[in-house]
């Protein structure tokens, strides 16, 4: 296509970002204990084109929903998440774009065109890869190129803004890639980069979710109020047990791994954030030759991950017996990337 305005092709690019799973640590994430998240090798697209005028057009197009609420009000979608709020996907594309013209200083019309490799609202991070690729994509399009830094924390924000409460967790690894860990300290978080040379074979099963994130975080907290030692001492093995995968993921000891991933599922029933699905998932995975499998996330139905070297469609085959859908993936993968499409 060609800009009227100027009589040379309106700028095309693609900006893409991966999905995330939580490795180890959720929950006691919350407690001041560190966290290993991992990007997955399925992705959000925004194609972005310059328009000659102001406006701004969305096609979100593929973006998959299973097991969340959706509502049809005036033409647009409203997605019932977690932390009981209702969430528009297209909210997160235009604060991304609003808060990308803000930080840049300029703005422009733009055709969006949004797809996803993975199901939105299952607890993959789409959330937060839409946001990362709009910024990045719309960014390209007003002639800025930002770095992995800028990107992360608009992101951030974008979330911050969009929910109200966001952890930087999502924003950051669908923006670098790879492994990242994360520690929160009184709304303060140091993230580093966990070195891992190879992308690792993953499953992930997901089921319907009965509980919200901020339930299943209520769920613990009145846990500890009536166990205190007994449920901060669980806290800690989960520390401890996140510490020992992040050396085994280092020296690419699969077999500790899936070994630390059986120790911190155990550990997550234990704080009775999973249920009879998500078990069966686990188990199902785990007795067709997985080398670990564990809940990814707050729990209460959602995600359960296994590593499954060599035995990649033996696992999904015994996973979808239990699963409402599941998804062949590799761990570790690279993060945000912006093309320019010639038209
Ligand atoms: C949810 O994905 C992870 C939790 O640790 C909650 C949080 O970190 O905000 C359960």
């Amino acid at each position: 296509m060609f800009n009227i305005l100027f009589g040379f092709p309106a700028l095309r690019v693609i900006a893409s970002a991966p999905g995330k799973i939580t490795l180890f640590g959720e929950h006691a994430i919350v407690y001041g204990y560190p966290a290993i998240v991992s990007s997955i090798d399925r992705r959000v697209y925004v194609r972005a084109e310059a328009r000659s005028d102001n406006e701004v057009k969305i096609y979100a197009k593929d973006l998959r929903i299973p097991g969340v609420i959706v509502t049809y009000r005036h033409g647009e979608v409203i997605v019932e998440t977690d932390y009981g709020k209702t969430l528009s996907a297209i909210a997160y594309i235009e604060k991304a774009l609003e808060i990308t013209s803000r930080y840049l200083g300029t703005r422009k019309g733009v055709n969006l065109e949004v797809t996803s490799e993975m199901p939105v609202g299952a607890g993959l991070g789409t959330s937060a890869a839409v946001s990362v690729a709009t910024i990045a994509a719309y960014a390209k399009v007003l002639g800025h190129e930002l770095s992995k830094e800028e990107i992360a924390r608009l992101g951030w924000q974008v979330e911050k803004e969009v929910q109200g409460i966001a952890s930087p967790m999502d924003t950051s690894i669908t923006s670098y890639g790879g492994f990242l860990k994360i520690v929160g300290k009184g709304g303060k978080y140091e993230i580093s980069k966990v070195r891992v040379d190879e992308s690792l074979p993953f499953v992930i099963g997901y089921v319907e979710r009965e509980a919200t994130t901020k339930d299943l975080v209520n769920k613990v907290k009145e846990l500890r109020e009536r166990y205190g030692a007994i449920i901060d001492e669980i806290m800690r093995v989960i520390g401890e047990v996140t510490l020992r995968a992040e050396k085994a993921l280092i020296n690419n000891d699969l077999v500790t791994l899936g070994e630390l991933m059986n120790i911190n599922h155990g550990l997550l029933d234990a704080l009775g954030v999973s249920n009879r699905k998500l078990n069966e998932l686990v188990y199902a995975a785990r007795n067709a030759g997985a080398l670990g499998s564990k809940l990814t996330g707050a729990g209460g139905g959602g995600c359960v991950i296994a590593l499954t070297p060599g035995k990649q469609e033996e696992v999904e085959v015994a996973m979808k017996l239990y699963a409402t859908l599941t998804l062949k993936t590799r761990l570790g993968v690279e993060g945000v990337k912006v093309l320019v499409e010639r038209p």
